[in-house]
């Protein structure tokens, strides 16, 4: 049976996402009302701005002052696409105190409040989606907190950052600079308002700490995700990676222990084959591996970033959170019943590529090789190659690792630093996906 009452939505933010959330909602009215089952109306559009022009809105939804739309009291589900800690964060608990079921697509904040959103949520009967806080338009977030409840997931490893996946995308296929396609990126409303967090690599550990929850149903915060951004990936690295047949991407990779007492989480560029799916993931796409127990291994493949592809996912929420409303009901909430500790970066075992400027005497490779042993760390191949320049008596030296802990591979480049013979550390990095 159809309501004509409609369901009444505030739009907090009306940027790149709100902007084609407001226009998905207002081309697509009749098919959501049929899916729902009931009229969606946008009944009012917060913004930072309101003299700004915005295309299809009618002015007279447009206010300053969200919270006051969040009370006036008719107001069924709010979508938050403001971003950032504040005022987001206390706008959505102003809407779970007045009733109101909130969609965000805010990793930020549910990454670092994710526990006590999801309390209040509970607490007042309420749902809280986010499907679009991570991996853009791709399904993944219900995937793993629904279709995937009754499996054992074991791993997730993905590129979960379009702003710089486009970034290393371009270095790598055309020579671009990082700060060229950085601004490409930019304009084409892929990176967060400060791409610091894009490049280095706070938004993807955000979306990181939000997986690793779900996967291992215990709490992850963004302090617990190991960080590297990608500022530092040289042409060099690249041409290094290419002679591996290798290419370089941001990853993000969540782990169970062995024993299953503890869990991993970590973002950082890494090596991987050309063969890997994940090496031809272009542009602002993004891609999730995830290994379940029973499943096998699944990949989520879309597009990671971008107006419309987010608020497609937005959009799924909204029809998913309206239905829930009309059957007086609620969706899955938090679950984070295991307590699994997360694991220190010291303890994930890995493999490397480490760039080594050295002197070009006899005894050098003896001398490095000894320190990897020293420290536990198993060598498989070295290439040595005089500089081009023939400037002084040095060689580069490249060093790649069998499966060793962070940790030993930490104290050896510490002692690699301290021989006269080694002059500097050009690079290091992990090698994946093999
Ligand atoms: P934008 O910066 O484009 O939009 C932010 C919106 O919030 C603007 O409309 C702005 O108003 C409004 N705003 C800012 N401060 C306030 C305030 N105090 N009160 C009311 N409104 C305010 O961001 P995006 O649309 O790119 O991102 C929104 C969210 O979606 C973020 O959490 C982001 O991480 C997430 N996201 C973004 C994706 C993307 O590809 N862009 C993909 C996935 C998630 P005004 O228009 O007046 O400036
Ligand atoms: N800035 C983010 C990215 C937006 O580039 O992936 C999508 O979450």
């Amino acid at each position: 049976m159809m309501r004509t009452r409609p369901l009444k939505v505030a739009l907090l933010g009306c940027g790149v996402v709100g902007s084609e959330v407001a226009r998905i909602m207002t081309t697509h009215a009749d098919d959501l009302t049929q899916r729902i089952g009931a009229p969606v109306e946008l009944a009012g559009v917060a913004v930072r701005r309101p003299s700004k022009v915005r295309e299809g809105i009618d002015p007279a939804l447009i206010t300053t002052d969200a919270t006051a739309l969040l009370k006036r009291g008719d107001i069924d589900i709010a979508i938050e696409v403001i971003g950032g800690i504040e005022p987001a964060r206390a706008l959505i608990t102003t809407a779970f105190e007045n009733g109101i079921s909130v969609v965000s697509a805010n990793k930020a904040l549910l990454a670092q409040d994710g526990a006590a959103l999801h309390a209040a949520a509970e607490q007042h009967g309420l749902d809280l989606y986010y499907e679009a806080a991570v991996a853009g338009a791709i399904p993944l977030v219900r995937p793993m907190r629904e279709s995937l409840a009754g499996d054992k997931i074991n791993r997730v490893m993905g590129i979960v950052n379009g702003t710089t996946n486009f970034i290393l995308d371009k270095m790598d296929s055309t020579g671009a600079g990082y700060q060229e396609a950085l601004d490409e990126a930019t304009a084409l409303g892929y990176a967060e308002a400060d791409p610091t967090a894009d490049v280095e690599g706070y938004d993807a550990a955000a979306k990181a700490a939000i997986l690793a929850g779900i996967a291992f149903h215990t709490r992850v915060r963004l302090d617990d995700v190991y960080r590297e951004g990608m500022t530092e990936v040289s042409a060099a690295d690249f041409a290094s990676a290419k002679r591996m047949g290798c290419t370089i991407k941001l990853l993000a990779i969540l782990e169970r222990a062995a024993d299953g007492e503890s869990v991993t989480a970590r973002v950082h560029p890494a090596m991987i084959p050309l063969s890997h799916p994940l090496s031809s993931v272009r542009e602002a796409y993004n891609a999730v591996f995830v290994e379940a127990e029973a499943a096998g291994r699944l990949m989520f493949y879309g597009p990671g970033a971008g107006g419309a592809p987010t608020a497609s996912a937005v959009l799924g929420d909204l029809v998913a959170v309206a239905r829930n409303k009309l059957a007086e009901s609620t969706g899955p909430g938090e679950s984070a019943y295991t307590q699994l500790p997360v694991s220190p970066m010291g303890d994930v075992v890995t493999r490397y590529h480490i760039s080594l400027d050295v002197a070009d005497k006899p005894g050098v490779l003896a001398q490095v090789a000894t320190t990897f042993a020293e420290h536990g760390v198993s060598i498989d191949t070295v290439r040595q190659q005089g500089r081009p320049d023939g400037v002084g008596k040095e060689a580069s030296l490249v060093v790649v690792t069998h499966r060793a802990p962070d940790a030993a591979l930490s104290g050896t480049v510490e002692a690699l630093r301290k021989l006269d013979t080694v002059h500097g550390v050009a690079s290091i990095m992990r090698v994946e996906g093999e």
